[in-house]
């Protein structure tokens, strides 16, 4: 492989500081859009279109034609999440570098790292084993409200035998995953208000009722340290995962005392002392501003338990109101077709392990919307667990780059020659 053209054009790639949730962003966002655009007409796509936004424009293109094989629909996103804290970068986050055969940058891993590992993919097959479809959103960080605008007007976007998502990670070094469900999200705004206006802390406090003071009361009678949500019924759709999930995940190289020291490296960890971390980590739902919401748990339904609480919990005198920002059902994916198969044996001839089944803590809001078709959604990635997304230093390990380009190719090829 020419590793290092492709990773000078990755660093191009990633140097464009795509940040979606800040408007100051929004021509660099145009901008990444554009450097998708040009590797999708590179790659001989007919049709490289911008739909539905001019400032996050999703990116559409349709492969050249091969008759007779499978269709395959790719989703990623360009945008990435705001780099702050920037103090806390050892490099500047849009200034990409290699460190020990990392390369730092934001973005890396989550997601224009696994985008141009897709696209990569495609050019190193030479003669095209299958049907492509390309929607590559620039919003996913904030929501993805002009994806789901756009599939719910022109749902015929999601046609397709198979749809492949790279946004995630490997459980484990080695260990590569397919994610047997994803996590909705319940994001909403709690604002309390005391008095009509703000009033001198010296001349009214200790009288008059405190609106940050009541806020912090009654987030404390939403959720209490134990890790219990006090959202009336919210718990009431929530399923135990089965018995042999539970097994597969205990023989995982999972330790919860390497957890704490290394990925969280906090002084102890909370939550349901009930559930193991893994349990509380990929099936409960976990509360901040935000909700995560599990499988058979749903948005609408969850909104309205909130709002429901938070009136119940917060007293008389005040008034306490729910705003929702946004939010996301959660995903379950039957890994049953014989697309995952050709996945499994994909990784297992590039890396030596097929993909265990496994469960993400994250959400991508699209992913039911993508899966309305019919079509399998496959959620996969090339990334590591220690990859700090969202955080400063995010990486992405080169090896993972170039055995992930491999590996792709190999499905591509596999879904070419083998059908499903
Ligand atoms: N790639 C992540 C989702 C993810 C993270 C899946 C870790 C599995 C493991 C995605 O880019 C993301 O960050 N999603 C947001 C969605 C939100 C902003 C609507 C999330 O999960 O917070
Ligand atoms: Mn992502
Ligand atoms: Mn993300």
């Amino acid at each position: 492989m020419e590793t290092d053209r492709l990773l000078r054009e990755l660093t191009d790639f990633l140097r464009i500081p795509s940040v979606s949730t800040l408007p100051a962003h929004n021509a660099d966002c145009r901008a990444a859009a554009e450097w998708v655009a040009g590797e999708l007409r590179q790659l001989g796509c007919r049709d490289v279109q911008f739909l539905a936004s001019d400032t996050h424009p999703v990116v559409w293109a349709v492969g050249p034609e091969v008759r007779g094989a499978p269709t395959l629909l790719l989703y990623g996103h360009y945008d990435v999440q705001p780099p702050d804290p920037l103090a806390e970068w050892t490099t500047p986050p849009f200034e990409p570098t290699v460190r020990d055969g990392k390369l730092f940058a934001r973005g890396s891993a989550d997601d224009k790292g696994q985008v141009f590992c897709l696209l990569k993919a495609v050019e190193a097959t030479g003669r095209l084993p299958v049907n492509l479809r390309f929607l590559i959103e620039g919003e996913e960080e904030h929501g993805s409200r002009v994806l789901f605008e756009l599939l719910r007007r022109e749902p015929e976007r999601t046609r397709a035998d198979v749809v492949l998502i790279a946004d995630m990670s490997y459980v484990a070094p080695k260990w590569p995953a397919v994610y047997t469900t994803l996590r909705g999200l319940c994001y909403a705004e709690i604002t309390v208000r005391t008095a009509k206006s703000d009033l001198h802390s010296g001349e009214f406090g200790g009288a008059a009722p405190n609106a940050h003071e009541e806020l912090v009361r009654l987030l404390d009678r939403l959720k209490t340290p134990d890790g219990k949500i006090h959202v009336p019924g919210l718990y009431s759709a929530v399923r135990r995962p089965a018995k042999a999930e539970l097994a597969t995940w205990r023989s995982l190289p999972f330790k919860e005392s390497d957890f704490l020291k290394h990925r969280v490296q906090a002084k102890a960890l909370t939550g349901l002392k009930a559930y193991s971390v893994l349990e509380r980590l990929w099936a409960a739902a976990t509360a901040k501003v935000s909700l995560r919401l599990v499988p058979d748990q749903k948005l609408k339904t969850v909104e309205r338990q909130l709002a429901a609480a938070v009136k119940r919990f917060a007293p008389r005198y005040v008034r306490a109101s729910v705003t929702f920002l946004h939010g996301a059902d959660p995903a379950t994916v039957k890994v049953t077709h014989p697309a995952f198969a050709l996945l499994d044996q994909a990784f297992r001839e590039v890396v030596g392990r097929g993909t265990i089944p496994a469960r993400a803590g994250g959400s991508i809001p699209v992913v039911p919307a993508l899966g309305r078709g019919g079509a399998p959604v496959i959620l996969t990635g090339i990334g590591l667990p220690d990859d700090r997304l969202h955080a400063p230093n995010e990486k992405l390990d080169l090896k993972q780059l170039w055995d992930g380009i491999r590996v792709f190719r190999r499905f591509y090829e596999l879904l070419g020659s083998k059908g499903v």
